[in-house]
């Protein structure tokens, strides 16, 4: 029983597609919200103009052989010089809602202390864009770009970044809290962890499987609780928004129905997933890797826990691919973070592929993670941050053929039809979905070669913007079944 993914008597489980959107019985929760994402280093470009300082991305870029073609961010979509084009575009979409990052360093070009008030004031500039537009603001405070000044101390591996962050996210809720009701901590810890601060494929580019991701995910668990602590003390009274982490990661199936596969994929989700969910759900590190990591997984204090637990007014997932998971025979070495997870991750070579190795098409995978999340954390709320695809080859393509993106459009289709039967079939709580990306952008160590937007960046020409057939389909999905927030 390997390669077989059906669960005998789900409801709705064999429905298509095509039949979810075809039903009568399709519609969403009121007040459901539908959005795009984006984050600040990845469109806004001007990286030296009004007193933005660089970001560990800005240095990261730099060397040679990090980012394919030596692509940097330091353009980009020009987004910084174009927000008010881009906001139109959002309105034509009819995007009920923006998910937007702040650069840091942009705002506090040194990391700490002094201020840059021309940095805040872009902020201010497209947030009252947004809302004179009709758009709902959904800010999330951290989405990689550390100023590098404090990366050089040594960034999430520093306890001292804590109170940095939490002394950035003071400085954006006095700013921006009496418009923006809707905040998010810290994009994708997992990713951070791994890629910037383990595998060194993202900045700030350290390489070091054993410790560092424990270490980077502990500082920024401690920096997401810092913040919100921040928001509930001063602010939440008066401004009265909600706040909460991003998560990530891919759903993970047992690759046959055996114990063994079946323990690994569980083991899975708790690495990339438990491992930050369950310090704001039950506020401790899961026993699994309390048992397997040892004295390598930085310990929680009473008091850290304490204000760990609860720390979420919702639960932020962004989700794209599955994986298969194998026990191994064999213990994967001893002392680093996949020896401690001790699973095989495989794709089903029959499953269609995004433009990335590890962006599986599997609509379904999105239902059963968040049937996964509903049952593991006790039925929180959830926001789907991000979900998207990347077109293989849509770069090396003629405009007309990348504005013609059927894979996107069967990707939205069957991905949010998947949503739509979590919340009807297995009542899971989901307050929104948020496409990855508005537009196509600087996608970190892929640079502008792998494109996931809604809208299409003509780099070559100006930054040209162009809506894609999938901006066409959203609007229309938005238009049909958004109607009642
Ligand atoms: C996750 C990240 O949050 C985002 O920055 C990235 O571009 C997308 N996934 C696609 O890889």
């Amino acid at each position: 029983t390997c390669w077989d993914y059906t669960i005998p008597g789900e409801p709705g489980g064999e429905m298509t597609a095509a039949e979810v959107w075809s039903s009568k019985d399709t519609a969403f929760p009121p007040g459901f919200v539908w959005g795009a994402a984006t984050a600040a280093y990845q469109i806004e470009g001007a990286v030296a103009q009004d007193g933005r300082q660089p970001s560990m991305w800005d240095t990261f870029v730099q060397i040679p052989g990090n980012i394919a073609n030596g692509d940097t961010g330091d353009v980009a979509c020009d987004h910084y010089n174009r927000y008010k084009e881009d906001v139109q575009l959002m309105k034509d979409m009819g995007l009920q809602s923006y998910r937007y990052s702040i650069s840091w360093s942009r705002v506090l070009p040194e990391g700490r202390g002094e201020v840059n008030a021309k940095g805040l004031e872009f902020y201010k500039d497209l947030t009252d864009e947004l809302l004179a537009n009709g758009i709902t603001p959904a800010v999330t405070l951290y989405h990689w770009d550390l100023p590098e000044a404090l990366s050089k101390q040594g960034g999430w591996l520093n306890e001292s970044t804590v109170e940095a962050f939490a002394e950035f996210s003071d400085v954006m809720f006095d700013a921006l809290g009496d418009k923006v009701k809707l905040w998010f901590t810290l994009n994708e810890p997992w990713t951070t962890s791994i890629a910037g601060y383990g595998q060194g494929q993202h900045a700030p580019g350290l390489k070091d499987m054993a410790e560092n991701p424990y270490l980077s995910g502990h500082n920024q668990l401690l920096g997401h609780a810092a913040a919100v602590k921040v928001y509930r003390e001063k602010y939440a009274a008066t401004q009265g928004g909600k706040i909460g982490l991003v998560l990530s990661t891919e759903w993970k199936e047992p690759l046959c129905r055996s114990q063994g596969d079946k323990e690994a994929a569980e083991r899975s989700l708790i690495w990339y997933l438990a491992w930050f969910a369950d310090p704001i759900y039950k506020g401790d590190y899961p026993e699994a890797m309390k048992e397997r990591v040892g004295d390598r997984l930085p310990v929680f204090t009473e008091a850290q826990k304490a204000d760990l637990k609860g720390s979420s007014d919702f639960f932020g997932i962004n989700h794209y691919a599955t994986n298969l998971l194998q026990d191994p025979t064999e213990k994967i070495g001893a002392g680093n973070y996949f020896a401690d997870l001790n699973g095989w991750i495989m794709m089903d070579p029959r499953w269609p592929m995004g433009d990335a190795s590890w962006l599986s098409v599997v609509p379904w995978g999105m239902r059963r993670l968040l049937r996964w999340i509903k049952e593991r954390y006790d039925d929180p709320e959830i926001y789907v941050t991000e979900n998207g695809l990347s077109v293989p080859g849509e770069s090396e393509m003629k405009l007309a053929d990348a504005l013609n993106d059927t894979e996107r459009i069967d990707y939205l289709n069957g991905y949010v039809a998947e949503i739509w039967k979590a919340i009807h079939f297995d009542k899971v709580n989901v307050a929104g979905y948020y496409y990855w990306s508005l537009m196509d952008n600087f996608e970190w160590a892929d640079g502008f070669d792998v494109r996931f937007g809604l809208i299409h960046i003509d780099y070559d020409n100006d930054q040209k913007r162009t809506p894609k057939k999938s901006a066409e389909v959203y609007k229309n999905m938005i238009a049909k079944y958004g109607g009642a927030a």
